[in-house]
């Protein structure tokens, strides 16, 4: 019993200090997976954006499902991005590593950008989300326009 307590209260810290910590034994595990969550976060942002366009019908409880799993995923790239994961099998420019402190600015603005469509996901009203679509879209593109590879 104790033995299972234990391991309960150590699986649940693990569980706490992964997204933060995750080390890579590789860096081409580090790029794996920064581009992974991208492609889910991506993937989840399309469908609040298909309510948002008019080309799926709105709904808000899956507005809101999805816009949680984007604030969430828009926290896990970030620190895929270390020493070493510029070469490889990746669209990331240098320009990441010669001005970290300018990516991290635009990583940030994603998440509080994120962190708003979701906040306005609650309300479960469209043009609450809307008005919180664009800007978290902008910060997708100005990264990318500044920092990813065609
Ligand atoms: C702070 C910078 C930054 C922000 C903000 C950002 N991205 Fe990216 N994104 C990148 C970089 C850099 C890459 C290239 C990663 C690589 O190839 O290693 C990338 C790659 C991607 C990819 C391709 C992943 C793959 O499998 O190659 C998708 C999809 C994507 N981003 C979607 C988004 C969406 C959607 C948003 C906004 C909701 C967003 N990104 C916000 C920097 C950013």
């Amino acid at each position: 019993m104790k033995n299972l307590a234990y391991t309960t209260i150590l699986a649940s810290m693990f569980a706490i200090a992964a997204p933060a910590q995750a080390q890579f034994a590789k860096p081409e595990d580090a790029i794996k997976y920064r581009k992974a969550a991208l492609t889910v976060m991506a993937a989840h942002f399309g469908r609040v954006g298909a309510m948002v366009n008019g080309r799926a019908p709105f709904d808000a409880k899956v507005a809101q499902e999805n816009a949680d799993v984007v604030a969430a995923m828009s926290k896990l790239p970030w620190h895929a991005f270390g020493e070493g994961t510029d070469r490889g099998d990746t669209r990331a420019k240098p320009e990441i590593w010669k001005e970290a402190a300018k990516f991290k600015e635009g990583a940030d603005k994603l998440q509080a950008e994120a962190t708003k469509l979701a906040a306005a996901a609650k309300t479960g009203n469209l043009d609450n989300i809307k008005a919180a679509f664009g800007p978290t879209a902008s910060s997708c593109k100005a990264c990318h326009d500044a920092y990813r590879k065609d």
